[in-house]
């Protein structure tokens, strides 16, 4: 019942992919997440492009089902890694931060699956232009660099703008969740936030129990003078990257003060100077538990809520 079009693209089992995510998607959970039957990615964000090989060799270590890379075309390693993955095999890859036009005759010719993040219809329009054989969807509900829109109205705007598969992000963390998306015209989803409390992410510990704890009004979105708004967990650095922003700081400010934010969250668990990324979906979420504890649990969800949802509309 739900072999959607993603599984069949991806050679999945189930539609949900984890999202790439900086100093977190590492080779530990994207193969858990391949090997509990969905599609784990790793996250090349600015990474050397050796660290970036080292994961990919890592990951197929550990898992020889499908993942992906996700290559980060702001960075400024981006042109070594879009060589990387051709050479490495990668069959996958998700692109955040940019236009991918530019690689994209060279993935294609490398057989790739392209399927590039988008915050709007225009840039998905020119995105399917450009040969993409998916999109990711993402709405501003999302943990770490957002667009304007939510994921309730963005997604069924693309779903009738464009005709190539859509897989939701954004807000999404349970089977519920899963199910709003697919009635709005996505066949897959990728979580972000709900991964990073697997018990295979590496994150620092003090990381994963603030995003255990958070309540729903626990994010805030900052950097928006700097045009690459990011949400985060509410801590010191969010309120003084606010401040800042009441005061009319210079965008040379903000970034002086992001600069290796997330890797002190990540790596040294500093929950006062550290950016903590993560999405509005985080109150939802209250319990460790491995990547294949999670998957089973909202496939079992949506096939739940798909049924009731039926008995509902008969008026049952
Ligand atoms: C800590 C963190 C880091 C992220 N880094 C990236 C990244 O490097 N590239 C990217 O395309 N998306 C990145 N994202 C977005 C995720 O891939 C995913 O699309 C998003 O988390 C989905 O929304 P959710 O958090 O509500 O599940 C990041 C998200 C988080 C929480």
């Amino acid at each position: 019942m739900f072999q959607s079009n993603i599984c069949q693209l991806l050679n999945i089992k189930y539609p949900i992919l984890q999202g790439g995510m900086a100093w977190v998607a590492n080779h530990s959970l994207a193969s858990a997440v391949s090997n509990a039957g969905g599609l784990g990615i790793i996250a090349a964000a600015n990474a050397p492009v050796e660290v970036v090989r080292e994961e990919i060799r890592k990951t197929k270590e550990k898992t020889d089902r499908s993942f992906g890379v996700n290559v980060m075309l702001l960075s400024e390693n981006a042109d070594e890694v879009a060589h990387l993955v051709c050479e490495e095999g990668i069959k996958i890859i998700t692109t955040g931060a940019g236009n991918p036009g530019k690689y994209m005759e060279l993935w294609k010719a490398h057989g790739i699956t392209v399927i590039p993040v988008v915050p709007s219809v225009a840039l998905a329009k020119r995105m399917e232009r450009y040969g993409a054989d998916a999109l990711i969807v993402e709405g501003n509900e999302a943990g770490g660099h957002i667009g304007e829109l939510t994921t309730m109205a963005l997604v069924p705007q693309v779903a009738d703008a464009v005709s190539i598969p859509i897989i939701a992000a954004g807000g999404i963390g349970d089977g519920r969740g899963m199910a709003a998306t697919f009635m709005l015209g996505a066949s897959g989803i990728q979580m972000g936030t709900r991964f990073l409390v697997a018990k295979e992410c590496a994150i620092h510990l003090k990381y994963k129990e603030k995003v255990l704890r958070a309540k729903d009004i626990d994010t805030v979105v900052t950097g928006r003078p700097t045009g690459h708004p990011v949400r985060i967990l509410k801590n010191p650095l969010s309120r003084k990257l606010l401040n800042m922003e009441k005061n009319q700081e210079p965008a040379s400010a903000f970034e002086e003060l992001g600069k290796g934010a997330l890797r002190r969250a990540v790596m040294e668990g500093d929950m006062d100077n550290g950016s903590i990324m993560a999405g509005q979906i985080a109150g939802l979420i209250k319990k460790e538990q491995t990547c294949e504890e999670i998957i089973e649990e909202i496939m079992k969800e949506m096939k739940i809520i798909m049924q009731e949802g039926w008995q509902r509309w008969q008026g049952k």
